[in-house]
């Protein structure tokens, strides 16, 4: 639906479902004087305006928990694949390119012995360093004040920088964490070290990424998410060593499923007077 649809059609509309592509800001939640919740069919809600949410008593909840496996999943999906060249190789493989097995051909990296540096320690985060050892890696998180109590092996933010050989990013976009990874944080990585990022787009500097791509200050880059999806910087539609895929972190059938079943239930509890199932924690609930 475009903004102006969505405009004219919340009109006299008690609820609104949503998804990230949905911007929900003041001017939507005002065209519907009615509306008593916005249920975001999505774990991150940086698409909707909270404060605004907030002075207009509207309930904003999102999809947590149903979303986390698959997204933790799809995360070492990204992470193999990157670092055994799987795209790389399939695009060889129907171009004509594959001359036949080779010693030194397509040659990746292993993940056994390495450090898997994680930045958020929120549920998929905890997902994804949970899966470490059957791959013999060894997961740290970045510090944060909101980590330090859980018992995980924590770092500052510039150390996992600099020791990690997969950085992998589960952080909400906020204004602290908009280009977090920025020239200055890809510089202090491994030259060998490979980025993946299931988040958000706009935590990492898509200019830089592909800077420090080309100047092989990193090996590798596996994304889901970008700066202004669908676009993609162009630079990095160039580059081999990045892997693309189209934000389907969650995109299983049984997740997508209940995704949009907790946002419905959402809605019918509200509705019927009760507490919202998983309001976003700062909204009017
Ligand atoms: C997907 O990106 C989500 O936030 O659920």
């Amino acid at each position: 639906m475009s903004r102006a649809e969505l405009i004219a059609r919340i009109a006299g509309k008690d609820a609104l479902i949503c998804l990230l592509t949905d911007t929900v800001d003041a001017e939507v939640m005002d065209a519907s004087p009615s509306l008593s919740i916005v249920a975001n069919i999505a774990v991150g809600y940086d698409n909707v305006d909270l404060d605004a949410a907030r002075k207009r008593g509207i309930i904003v909840t999102n999809t947590p928990d149903v979303l986390t496996e698959a997204t933790a999943e799809f995360t070492w999906a990204l992470i193999l694949g990157v670092a055994r060249r799987v795209v790389e190789g399939d695009r060889a493989v129907r171009s004509g390119g594959w001359k036949g097995w080779a010693l030194d051909y397509l040659l990746g990296t292993e993940l056994r012995g390495k450090q898997l540096g994680i930045v958020g320690a929120g549920r998929i985060g905890s997902a994804v360093a949970a899966k470490a050892p059957a791959f013999g890696m060894h997961a740290v998180f970045a510090h944060h004040p909101s980590v330090s109590a859980l018992g995980l092996k924590t770092m500052s933010f510039d150390e996992l920088l600099v020791t990690s050989d997969v950085i992998s990013l589960h952080a909400p976009l906020t204004t602290a964490t908009r280009h977090l990874i920025d020239k200055r944080a890809l510089a202090r990585m491994k030259r060998s070290a490979l980025l993946v990022n299931t988040a958000r787009g706009a935590i990492v500097d898509e200019a830089a990424l592909a800077w420090a791509l080309q100047e092989h200050l990193i090996a590798g880059a596996a994304l889901d998410v970008y700066e202004r999806e669908p676009a993609v910087h162009q630079d990095l539609l160039k580059l081999d060593t990045v892997l693309l895929a189209p934000h389907i972190g969650s995109a299983t059938r049984e997740t997508r499923t209940a995704m949009a079943e907790l946002a419905v239930r959402n809605v019918l509890a509200v509705l019927s007077g009760g507490e919202p199932l998983t309001p976003v924690a700062g909204a009017a609930a």
